[in-house]
């Protein structure tokens, strides 16, 4: 079993997006029962929330239910239990580095190191702008998620 681990600020906006997209293609793939997904928030702001509404709806226009999904911090037992450590923004890499012991550094990435496009290295925050914020980081989860199930297929 690959155990993935998406992270970011608050956890009810990229991370839990990244999670949906992710498992999808996972699904999609007929390899859900080879690779385990989740999601954690490097704050403790939002435990227990459902994803913010506007991450929920733009991930329904593609077919994705992050209904289900609730906020919980990240814990250092994560970065000894999870393969893949993948922060959506360099606050989120640097938060998770500096709990992570020195044998543990290897498996914290940022996500879009993954993209096959590297314009971007961040997913931005839409916590605080518009609609089209969601869409824009649902576009670029979907451009990193194929390259890292290759990485995965790759390596394991
Ligand atoms: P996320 O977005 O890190 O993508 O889940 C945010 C959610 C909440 C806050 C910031 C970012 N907040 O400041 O409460």
């Amino acid at each position: 079993m690959v155990k993935v681990l998406f992270v970011c600020l608050g956890n009810i906006c990229r991370s839990p997006t990244a999670e949906g997209v992710f498992r999808k293609l996972v699904n999609e793939s007929r390899l859900s029962r080879q690779i385990a997904i989740d999601s954690a928030g490097t704050h403790a702001y939002h435990i227990g929330e459902s994803p913010d509404e506007r991450a929920q709806d733009a991930a329904a226009r593609r077919g994705i239910d992050l209904s289900g999904l609730r906020g919980r911090q990240a814990t250092p037992a994560d970065l000894e239990e999870f393969d893949y450590v993948l922060a959506m923004d360099r606050e989120n890499l640097r938060n998770l580095q500096s709990i992570a012991l020195p044998h543990q550094q290897e498996k914290i990435h940022l996500f879009l190191d993954f993209a096959q496009d590297n314009a971007h290295q961040e997913v931005p925050d839409p916590y605080f702008g518009g609609r089209h914020g969601f869409d824009k980081v649902l576009d670029m989860i979907e451009e990193a998620a194929g390259g890292l199930l290759a990485d995965i297929r790759q390596r394991f």
